[in-house]
């Protein structure tokens, strides 16, 4: 099974000034033109968090315009750009999104691998949170299918990413409390995440821990103690996730843009 995360798309409102030097909504475009065109064909779109980049009127709109021509099947989950109520509306009718309760979290069951899309926004707060009620809800979850190879989804991811920056702000509430739930389930995989616009991998608590680049834009890689906040002009990228019959997880980065390979020879190849 092969499995295309996209992250932190930022779509703005059609004709509003933008808060980057990006053209976000021509990124999420040629992402959604990528996708289409991979081969093989990713049998699933995870979307994990920072639609749209207000939000503000119109964003969402935009949003569905943007995904319309997405030829995968898709879920979605928050991140703290985004609005609960705006993501009911705009995935109405999708059949997956949850349209009552508190939180947008819900389970992929479909594919061979089950997928928790954990909901880790605190309305008004860039900082994500893992509530009593949520971390209930995922035990449960877990506790339905205890030999089910599984992944979650979040936005904020629950580990450090090295990034002093981010780390400093400490990205998610809960985060130890996951923690030991993910240690207690080696069945869970992997733990897919967004927020911080630059790819990592780590090992956390027996699961592939990986942050997603961004679609929109990315944050300069910068190990110092007290870097400067930069964005670079680094190209959008996505990851795909190949889940392995014996329960691996291989992630590839796929850059998005023009880059023209070349051939070469069987002779070289062995070389
Ligand atoms: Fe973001």
């Amino acid at each position: 099974m092969l499995i295309a995360q996209m992250s932190d798309l930022h779509v703005t409102a059609p004709g509003t000034a933008p808060t980057t030097a990006y053209d976000t909504n021509a990124r999420l475009a040629a992402a959604v033109a990528h996708l289409n065109a991979l081969v093989p064909r990713p049998d699933l779109v995870l979307i994990t968090g920072d639609l749209v980049n207000g939000p503000k009127p119109g964003e969402y709109e935009a949003l569905s315009a943007l995904l319309e021509p997405l030829a995968i099947p898709f879920r979605v989950l928050p991140g703290n750009h985004d609005d609960r109520a705006e993501l009911r509306r705009t995935f109405a009718g999708t059949g997956w999104m949850p349209m009552d309760g508190p939180f947008l979290h819900h389970a992929v069951e479909a594919f061979p691998v089950r997928i928790l899309m954990l909901d880790s926004v605190v309305p008004g707060s860039a900082v994500g949170g893992l509530c009593a009620d949520r971390l209930t809800w995922l035990a449960e979850r877990l506790a339905e299918q205890p030999e089910r190879p599984t992944m979650l989804a979040l936005h904020h991811p629950p580990f450090d990413t090295g990034l002093a920056f981010l780390d400093t702000l400490r990205c998610l509430e809960g985060a130890e409390e996951l923690g030991r739930l993910v240690r207690s389930r080696p069945n869970v995989r992997a733990v897919l995440c967004g927020h911080t616009h630059r790819q990592t991998a780590v090992a956390w608590n027996g699961a592939h821990g990986y942050v997603a680049p961004s679609v929109a834009y990315q944050i300069a890689l910068d190990l110092a103690p007290e870097p400067p906040y930069r964005w670079t002009e680094e190209p959008s990228a996505l990851a795909l996730h190949q889940f392995r019959p014996d329960g691996t997880v291989v992630t590839h980065l796929s850059v998005i843009g023009d880059y023209p390979g070349r051939e070469f020879s069987r002779k070289a190849r062995n070389s």
